[in-house]
């Protein structure tokens, strides 16, 4: 029998049920891909979800669009500065930089991967206007303290929620704490609608520019949003024929060769040089999306359960686990990050489970902006300026506790880990 490969970094998201949304709109709704209301109904029930009621709602084909717009209706002068962590993803920083804001990175802490608060103190001066705060793999980052930090300086806050969907802290969801909050739905995050970003204005005093965005908005061609959906009909196909390598590998190839899908993030992305910021949501990518918030209890039940198992049962002194839940938060274990002793023991950690067929998550492994090959000169990184963040990424690894990994999948990836 062919053993099932686990994967922790592709095809997190991907199921039956998102399969055949994918095709049914391709084929019965085709002709109202892009007319129809669902959009404002999302935006909608997102809000009844977040419990939110004045806040205003903008979503958008990505994040980098929905950074670059929020950063454009600040009202700054030149060389204004914004803090961000250096742990990030490269998007964060090309967005930044093409809005012409002056990019300075802070350092991230060991044990829970948020920003520094001291570094964010030593690099505030009186031209920082604004902080983003990243909730890295699901936990929440330190909220009074930054609240605190904010009011002191009178500097604006984005939280960047792309990995704390669902996510609570004193029973209120993250996102509606600070003046903006980006969150995502992207094909690899908590739930997915393949590409998706959603602004929330908290922030009164900038409501009205929502009308500003909108009008500068267009929505993606019908090409382009067939190859979104187009991506949850081929890595559903490949990853069910992953152990018959030819075919899978010929999915994919012929997929990305004949661009039958998108990619992840271009050449230009990596070089910090990419401007296309003004695309809006395409209607149908709103329908997978509400169709993934009703399944977004279950999802995240699925998270903690594999959690609690590697939680409980890894018991490897190399291995240190990152993140424990507190009394007051609500977490959606988006990733199970583990730390290792060095980036040597990284490599063979990584061997040793490919070798047991399978993919530990790499993509925020070995670089500190991901994903690998950044080009973090043009990110505006001044090298060894936040060495913890240097330090971690060389060492960290994440286990699978996706949708599609079993109570024994979690097991019997213990018992690798123990022996190890
Ligand atoms: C924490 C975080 N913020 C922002 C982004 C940027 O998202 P996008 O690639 O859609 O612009 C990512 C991408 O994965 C992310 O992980």
């Amino acid at each position: 029998m062919i053993k099932k490969t686990l994967i922790a970094d592709f095809f997190t998201t991907i199921s039956l049920s998102q399969y055949l949304d994918s095709m049914y709109l391709m084929t019965f709704r085709l002709p109202l891909l892009r007319s129809w209301k669902d959009i404002l109904k999302f935006e909608n029930n997102f809000k009844n979800y977040l419990k939110i009621k004045k806040s205003k709602i903008l979503s958008f084909y990505n994040w980098r669009s929905a950074l670059y717009h929020t950063l454009k209706i600040i009202w700054i002068k030149k060389n204004d500065e914004i803090i961000v962590s250096w742990y990030t993803c490269v998007t964060v920083s090309n967005a930044v930089i093409q809005s012409w804001w002056k990019i300075i990175y802070s350092d991230i802490n060991k044990k829970d991967l948020w920003i520094n608060i001291e570094s964010i103190k030593e690099n505030i001066n009186n031209k920082t206007k604004v902080i983003i705060i990243q909730h890295t793999f699901w936990k929440p980052s330190d909220i009074k303290k930054i609240i605190t930090i904010a009011k002191k300086f009178n500097i604006l806050i984005i939280e960047d929620c792309a990995h704390s969907l669902w996510s609570e802290v004193n029973w209120q969801k993250l996102g509606t704490f600070w003046d903006f909050a980006i969150f995502s739905t992207w094909r690899d995050k908590v739930i997915s609608s393949i590409t998706w970003w959603l602004l929330l204005i908290n922030n009164e005093r900038y409501f009205k520019s929502i009308n500003k965005i909108k009008s500068k908005l267009k929505l993606p061609s019908i090409l382009l949003t067939l190859r979104n959906l187009n991506y949850n009909l081929a890595a559903k196909e490949a990853y069910t024929f992953y152990n018959i390598w030819v075919i899978w590998k010929l999915i994919i190839y012929l997929s990305r060769k004949l661009s039958l899908i998108t990619e992840i993030l271009t050449v230009s992305e990596k070089e910090c040089k990419f401007k296309n910021f003004n695309l809006s949501l395409p209607n149908s990518l709103a329908y997978l999306w509400i169709n993934q918030l009703n399944k977004i209890e279950n999802i995240i039940k699925h998270n903690i359960k594999i959690s609690n198992i590697y939680n409980e049962w890894i018991d490897n002194k190399k291995i240190k686990h990152l993140f424990k839940t507190k009394k007051n938060e609500l977490n959606n274990y988006y990733r199970y990050p583990i730390i290792l002793k060095n980036e040597n023991e990284v490599e063979k950690f990584y061997k040793y489970f490919k070798k047991n067929n399978i993919l530990l998550w790499k993509t925020w492994s070995l670089t500190n902006i991901v994903p690998l090959g950044t080009n973090s000169k043009k990110a505006k990184y001044i090298q060894k300026s936040c060495p913890i963040a240097e330090d971690i990424s060389k060492r960290i690894l994440l286990l699978p506790n996706n949708i599609n990994i079993s109570k024994n999948d979690a097991e019997e990836i213990i018992k690798l880990i123990n022996k190890f």
